[in-house]
């Protein structure tokens, strides 16, 4: 085992905020992880699961051990008349499994292409995209407890999945305090594998206004997987920055969901409020018209700014591997700039949706 010392995580998170972490190790299999776990100097360290960087705010250097999670492989664990179980290792990019499912004939993840990240991290957000989330194809996982070494397997209940959430955002203790949710697990795993049920009889999603525009334009009304992949890839390339030419975390906001009556109050401020009913009888707004109305997108504090093309996303707008990009702080002085002007305007208070660390 080689841990690591003041290591630039520029490279490791998709911001590219220069920070080091203080101490690093590489997990490429579960024992190395038990390794780490069982070594005296190490073991009662407080540590920082690492996976592709796209989801987490640096705001300094992070003084926790970081694991960087590298452990790797694909296999089918089993298939039948309904659906076929993919297992896959936390290590793993994401956007790579989508396009080696499909290589297989195995769709059902072409709507989740282009996401950045890593496998391990998909559940903690539960990442989602054009109507389709992870939850909608998760199986189990696999973890391991940091404090204990303890191995354990989480289904989809025990990971309590929501709206870009699930039990692994969850603190326990500050939760209990707001009444919310019993069990949290946050930091306190390692997710070392997930798996995947993907269905057998495949049907395409195409529900997202997105989607059905491109299948206007291309004159195709029953696209094949390949197809809804590459549409996907094509609006995402559009509409978001690429994280190996500018420094983003995706959506840094979640869409906030209303009652009808507080719907109504933001209607008569302004009527052209872009919102969506849900199923239960709830209301989404989408975030980045908010932020849009209230003229951020373009602006900059610093080097943190709004993307010109999609007002939820902020950016560094420094170079990837130069010194003079945004802080974390910088980041979170825009975000919360952002907050209180929506906030002021619209009444609502927007929840940023990277880990800020
Ligand atoms: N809009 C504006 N101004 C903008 C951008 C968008 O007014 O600058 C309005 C448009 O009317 C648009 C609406 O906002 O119709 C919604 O925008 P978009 O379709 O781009 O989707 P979103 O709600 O902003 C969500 C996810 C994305 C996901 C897309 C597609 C969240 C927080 N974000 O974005 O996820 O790719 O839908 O499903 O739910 C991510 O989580 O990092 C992410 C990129």
């Amino acid at each position: 085992m080689l841990v690591q010392n003041n290591v630039p995580l520029q490279a490791y998170n998709s911001f590219h905020i220069v920070a080091k972490a203080q101490s690093l190790v590489r997990i490429a299999s579960e024992d190395d992880l038990r390794e780490v776990l069982q070594d005296p100097a190490l073991a009662d360290e407080p540590k920082f699961v690492l996976g592709g960087g796209s989801n987490i705010v640096l705001t300094g250097d992070v003084k926790a051990l970081v694991l960087k999670m590298e452990i790797m492989g694909r296999r089918l664990v089993r298939e039948d008349e309904r659906q076929v179980v993919i297992e896959l290792g936390a290590g793993e990019n994401w956007h790579e499994v989508v396009d080696w499912t499909l290589q297989q004939g195995w769709p059902g993840l072409e709507n989740l292409a282009l996401i950045p990240g890593t496998m391990g991290a998909a559940p903690v957000q539960n990442i989602g995209a054009y109507g389709v989330e992870l939850q909608d194809r998760f199986e189990s996982l696999d973890a391991v407890d940091l404090s204990t070494g303890k191995a354990l397997t989480l289904n989809a209940a025990q990971c309590a999945f929501g709206y870009r959430d699930s039990v692994f955002k969850h603190d326990s203790a500050a939760d209990v305090a707001l009444g919310q949710q019993a069990i949290g697990l946050k930091g306190r795993l390692a997710i070392v594998r997930v798996r995947l049920a993907l269905p057998k009889v495949w049907k395409a999603e195409l529900g997202y206004a997105d989607l059905q525009k491109r299948m206007q334009l291309e004159n195709c009304s029953s696209p094949t997987p390949r197809q809804v992949f590459d549409w996907v890839c094509a609006i995402r390339r559009a509409k978001l920055p690429d994280p190996a030419e500018i420094g983003n975390a995706g959506s840094f906001f979640k869409n906030p969901t209303v009652t009808p009556e507080q719907c109504a109050d933001i209607i008569g401020r302004d009527p052209a409020v872009v919102h969506y009913p849900l199923a239960n009888g709830h209301i989404k707004l989408a975030a980045a018209w908010l932020i849009d109305a209230c003229g951020w997108r373009g602006k900059s504090m610093g080097q943190a700014g709004v993307y010109p093309h999609q007002a939820l996303v902020l950016i560094n707008r420094g170079a990837v591997d130069g010194a003079d990009g945004a802080t974390g702080g910088e980041v979170m002085m825009l975000a919360r700039a952002i907050q209180t002007s929506v906030y002021e305007r619209f009444g609502i208070m927007l929840e940023p949706e990277p880990v800020v660390v």
